[in-house]
């Protein structure tokens, strides 16, 4: 099955958390490129301000992400609780890539000066935006047979990373998602979803 395949309700059935991946990727980088093109292209935006940014490391590039937030960690973690940190963070050292979702603030400056009765709406409005991107990757990459977790390490390596790999320093990091294809039977393995009763989660009138 994959993001041509697969049908809507399948794909949102089948995302999870997946923590152990590898370094590999069951699709090409170029079908990795265009299921990213799909997404900064299709996902709305608020106003349509597409104010969201992807940088996406593969590779090498996603393990330099990781090491340089790996070694801002280790001077502020206290040693004796290093080894569950250090563990989470090799984890997702070990898989094939991570997308750093950003928000550009000059997008939202615009729309806050055209439209100044809704000033205050726009910031949280451009968060609800990213997250558009991110579960539609999110999404999409696990049709692919891709395994995925959503991280938020920033603000700590916001300025090692945007000076790394040349990123506007003023853009806003707001999440991470890690995917790569997962080690086998990491997926079946996972536990039943915890879900709460739908009745306290769902009213629908006029039915
Ligand atoms: C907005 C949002 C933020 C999340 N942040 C994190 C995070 O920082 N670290 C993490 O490991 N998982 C994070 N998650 C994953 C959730 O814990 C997970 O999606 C949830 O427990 C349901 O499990 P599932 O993804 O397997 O369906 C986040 C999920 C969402 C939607």
């Amino acid at each position: 099955m994959s993001f041509d395949k697969m049908n809507f309700k399948e794909a949102v059935q089948n995302r999870r958390s997946i923590y152990q991946l590898t370094k590999k990727s069951p699709i090409s980088d170029d079908r990795i490129k265009e299921i990213l093109s799909t997404a900064v292209n299709d996902v709305p935006s608020s106003f349509n301000s597409q104010s969201t940014r992807l940088v996406v490391l593969l590779k090498e590039e996603h393990t330099k992400f990781w090491q340089i937030v790996m070694d801002i960690l280790k001077g502020i973690v206290p040693e004796d609780s290093w080894e569950h940190t250090g563990n989470r963070l090799n984890g997702f050292m070990n898989a094939y890539g991570t997308v750093l979702f950003y928000e550009d603030p000059a997008a939202i400056h615009a729309l806050q000066k055209q439209y100044p009765q809704y000033s205050d709406k726009f910031p949280q409005w451009s968060e609800h935006t990213s997250a558009m991107h991110q579960y539609a990757l999110w999404t999409a990459f696990e049709t692919e047979g891709l395994g995925c977790n959503l991280q938020h390490y920033n603000p700590l390596p916001d300025e090692k990373v945007a000076a790394t790999w040349e990123i506007p320093l003023e853009w806003s990091l707001k999440a991470q998602l890690v995917f790569g294809q997962p080690q086998e039977g990491a997926r079946e393995n996972l536990g039943k979803k915890n879900q709460k009763p739908l009745e306290e989660r769902l009213k629908v009138y006029g039915a």
